[in-house]
């Protein structure tokens, strides 16, 4: 069986932190789809890494893990990133593998991704810029270059040929970004990446799992970032949900286990679209400095606002979560009262559906209020110590959502994760 975990909201709940703690009891950690545009921070003995393409299982020694097919990797930053951690973390190259049907990000993918979103104006997506819609696109599109073209001799050839159509297309955008810069590092990293355990990843799962291994499928974006459900056209290129993993991975949905589910004790969202509780007042200045939140690859600020549980609710259907995940509940110490959406008044009318088109109506939140607790969430140590008032909030939203919470996170720490019973 092979379980899942993946983000709930905007991205940046904290998926990095879970995993790593997660990772103790799986085998194999596996990526299933997007790229460089992930941020995963964890601690490790007390240092903070942060991993864009490498799955969050590394830093577990008995842990093999897996950069799936449904991943577009930039070479630079996978190599960066491996020479990074490489001091951190005993036999990395020996315990990672590589889809070789993996998609490549070239140079012309990250100029083309910049010349579309200067294109949109005030209507950009505030995309990470790192290339991949435009790999994505060509994925889809039947053009796009392979992990395993890298080892055939006409790899030169189909990188010449891809890139001369990306020239034609940067040009009717009249842009010029000084691509041909990283096309010498481009190449200096494939180099790196010919040397990694390039695998037929769909066969090697599945003998791992005949053997009884146990994988753990790690999530990137959220689920309302995804292609089809998400708030687009203001999301990413990929499926972020549950189902992401059949395709992202080759295994098919009956291996599917438990679903982890990941969501914050509030709600980010970084770049632009939809966001229904976002709050542009002092209370959401005080969620963004109490939270550090900050992107973890772009540094920009996110956007806060109170937790959504009609969001929630619906980003749980689509994935079939079974155990939810709360993290960051330690930043809420400080609020009082703290709030729940639990409908909207869209254009008028009240809904506890997630509308088709949030960008083309009116939404506003409908708020349940919760009293702010007594002592803080994040000395706790144990289920049992944890004030009253914070679990009353949270037997509220695992009723509302019909799902259990497994765990509860209480600050950055890899112990710093509380079991509930
Ligand atoms: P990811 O993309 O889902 O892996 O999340 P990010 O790493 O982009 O952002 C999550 C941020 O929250 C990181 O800086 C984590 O160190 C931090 N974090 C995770 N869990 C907790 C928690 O329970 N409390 C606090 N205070 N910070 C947390
Ligand atoms: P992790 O895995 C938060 C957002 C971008 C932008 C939109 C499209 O760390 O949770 P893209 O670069 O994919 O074209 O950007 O999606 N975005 C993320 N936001 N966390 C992420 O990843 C994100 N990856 C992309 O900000 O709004
Ligand atoms: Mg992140």
């Amino acid at each position: 069986m092979i379980d899942v975990l993946l983000g709930l909201q905007w991205g940046d709940e904290g998926k990095g932190k879970i995993v790593d703690y997660l990772a103790k009891k799986y085998d194999i950690i596996a990526r299933f789809q997007g790229g460089p545009n992930a941020g995963h921070t964890l601690y490790v003995n007390g240092t903070k890494i942060v991993l864009h393409t490498i799955p969050s299982g590394v830093f577990q020694e008995h842990c093999l893990n897996l950069i799936g097919n449904g991943v577009v990797i930039d070479p630079v930053t996978l190599q960066n990133e491996i020479n990074k951690i490489l001091p951190l973390c005993p036999g990395l190259l020996h315990r990672l593998f590589v889809s070789s049907r993996a998609h490549l990000i070239l140079p012309t993918h990250r100029a083309l991704d910049a010349a579309s979103e200067a294109s949109k104006g005030e209507a950009k997506i505030g995309s990470t810029l790192k290339g991949i819609g435009p790999a994505y696109m060509d994925k889809t599109g039947r053009n796009g270059l392979r992990v395993g073209d890298i080892t055939g001799k006409d790899f030169i050839e189909k990188y010449n040929r891809l890139t001369q159509k990306h020239i034609q297309i940067l040009r009717q955008y009249g842009e010029v970004v000084d691509w041909k810069q990283w096309e010498q590092p481009f190449f200096e990293a494939v180099e790196q990446i010919r040397s990694l355990n390039i695998v037929n990843a769909e066969y090697w799962l599945d003998n791992h799992m005949k053997n009884g291994k146990q994988v753990l499928a790690e999530g990137a974006q959220g689920s309302m970032l995804d292609v089809d459900f998400g708030t687009y056209p203001f999301v990413t290129s990929s499926n972020t949900i549950a189902a992401g993993v059949c395709s992202g991975l080759g295994v098919a949905p009956s291996r599917i286990g438990e679903v982890y589910g990941i969501t914050k004790a509030y709600c980010t969202r970084v770049g632009g679209g939809p966001f229904p509780t976002e709050l542009l007042d002092e209370t959401g200045e005080a969620l963004r400095v109490a939270g550090n939140e900050f992107g973890a690859t772009t540094g920009r600020p996110r956007r806060c606002g109170w937790i959504d549980l009609v969001a929630l609710r619906y980003a749980i259907m689509l994935s079939g979560v079974t155990k939810l995940i709360i993290t960051k509940a330690d930043i809420l110490d400080q609020f009082n009262p703290v709030k729940a959406a639990v409908a909207y008044i869209a254009d008028g009318k009240e809904t506890k559906e997630w509308p088709y088109d949030l960008c083309n109506m009116s939404i506003e939140p409908v708020y349940e209020s919760f009293a702010g607790w007594d002592k803080p969430v994040s000395d706790c140590i144990d289920y049992n110590g944890l004030p009253q008032a914070f679990k009353d909030y949270c037997r509220f939203a695992e009723n509302y959502l019909e799902t259990k919470i497994a765990f509860i996170s209480n600050g950055t720490g890899r112990e710093q994760l509380l079991a509930i019973p």
